[in-house]
């Protein structure tokens, strides 16, 4: 009878064990190939919300070159700028965050960046991002701007404290949707503490991107 409820205790533990490593490597995301990732974003279902394939990947560039540390994506949508931009991030030993308002978003978002192994890198924070982002804390170098146009001057605003001198402040689809963010587009070309260029990307959409330098 002792012998039958030593092993049972030893077999619970080592299925506790168990259980609780695979919750772990869940959590943090297991190791992937460099190939897998490669596929992945190949293969990414294409969807009329989520960043081109050449906008991502100028986003890793833009971040893996300015050794970026922690990073704001404010709307995630699918989460396809999400995991071009986290691979950038874990190369530089830095963090994203991506907010996003709706929660299927918010799901398949977490879902990818887990299939891509970024889960120590990547975060998704659900909710109105004009309410997320003053809840943020620490300082940030990087910020992609691209959920509702109307409100980008809104969201910079509830951040701009806690974004670093020298960051950089990225703003997508600033030509098809100029009139809706024009007062963000006036702050930042006028604003003194920001040097701007607004470049012509996603060329398959006929759109560009305001990228920002934040002086001081
Ligand atoms: C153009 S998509 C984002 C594409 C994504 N950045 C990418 O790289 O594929 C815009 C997203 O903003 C989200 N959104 C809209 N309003 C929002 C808000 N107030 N707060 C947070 N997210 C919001 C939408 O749910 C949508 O998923």
């Amino acid at each position: 009878m002792r012998r039958f409820t030593l092993t049972w205790l030893s077999a619970s533990i080592l299925v506790f064990a168990l259980c609780a490593f695979n919750a772990h490597s869940q959590d943090q995301g297991a190791k992937v190939s460099d190939e897998f990732r490669r596929d992945y974003i190949k293969n990414f279902r294409k969807h009329g919300l989520s960043t081109t394939p050449g906008d991502a990947m100028f986003l890793r560039i833009l971040v893996e070159n300015g050794k970026l540390k922690r990073g704001i994506e404010v709307g995630c949508a699918f989460g396809f700028g999400a995991i071009n931009m986290g691979i950038a991030f874990e190369r530089n030993g830095g963090q994203l965050i991506s907010l996003d308002i709706d929660p299927e978003m918010v799901k398949t978002s977490r879902d990818s960046i887990q299939k891509m192994g970024l889960g120590k890198t990547c975060t998704v924070i659900e909710g109105d991002a004009l309410k997320t982002l003053p809840t943020l804390e620490g300082e940030f170098d990087f910020i992609f701007i691209d959920a509702l146009k109307r409100d980008y001057l809104k969201y910079l605003k509830a951040v701009l404290p806690k974004m670093k001198p020298g960051a950089l402040i990225v703003a997508d689809n600033v030509i098809q949707s100029a009139r809706e963010m024009k007062d963000y587009l006036e702050w930042v070309q006028d604003d003194k503490d920001f040097d701007t260029v607004i470049v012509r990307s996603s060329m398959d959409k006929n759109d560009g991107m305001a990228i920002s330098y934040k002086l001081k």
